[in-house]
């Protein structure tokens, strides 16, 4: 059966544990940073309601074929003198085959009111300078502002654009 022949649609809900050996092989499949499965674990445990999952219902199954996980920090305010509860989005990608569907902008606008439920009032990341699909997602639709480059951050040498903001996106559905 092809998508063509049948309903589909996308969506996104929150991730349990028999989502994780999906999440762990989209994670490898998109990105060279991998985890092991605990690191996952702790991660869906300490924060479950920002720990989602894009996913692809067709004829009736449904395909997990993206993920998003965020974690809480306390810190200075990227946006002013002041301490602040920090959301900081560990890990987001999208399969290739289903990307440009909005479903990380979805994911990402879900994941940003998930995290601020937990007392996150700004949101940060780290990209590569060389990602400019990732890079575009944030700055465009999301108000994130490049507050500083991390040199070699990755470890391939790569440095990180590091980046902030501090309003909620609508929430669409
Ligand atoms: N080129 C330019 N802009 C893009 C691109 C692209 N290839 N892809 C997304 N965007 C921007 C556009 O503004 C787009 O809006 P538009 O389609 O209306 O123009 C907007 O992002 C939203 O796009 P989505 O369809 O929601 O994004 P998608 O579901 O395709 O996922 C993602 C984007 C997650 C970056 C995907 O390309 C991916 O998985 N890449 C590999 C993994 C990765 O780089 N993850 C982020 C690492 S950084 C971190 O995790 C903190
Ligand atoms: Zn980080």
């Amino acid at each position: 059966m092809t998508l063509e022949d049948s309903d589909f649609s996308f969506y996104v809900r929150a991730t349990t544990h028999d989502d994780l050996g999906s999440v762990m092989s989209i994670n490898e499949a998109t990105l060279p940073e991998n985890y092991p499965l605990f690191f996952y674990e702790d991660i869906l445990e300490k924060y479950p309601n920002s720990f989602l999952v894009g996913c692809l219902n067709a004829g009736g199954s449904e395909k997990v074929v993206g993920y998003i996980m965020w974690r809480l920090e306390r810190g200075i305010s990227e946006f002013g003198v002041k301490i602040v509860k920090k959301g900081h989005l560990v890990s987001l990608a999208v399969l290739d085959a289903y990307r440009r569907n909005g479903i990380a902008a979805q994911m990402l606008a879900k994941g940003m009111h998930a995290i601020y439920a937990y007392g996150a009032r700004e949101f940060v990341l780290e990209v590569r300078v060389s990602n400019v699909p990732a890079y575009n997602l944030y700055s465009n639709k999301f108000g994130f502002e490049k507050k500083k480059v991390i040199p070699q951050y990755y470890r391939d040498g790569e440095d990180a654009n590091f980046m902030a903001a501090n309003r909620l996106p609508p929430l669409v559905d």
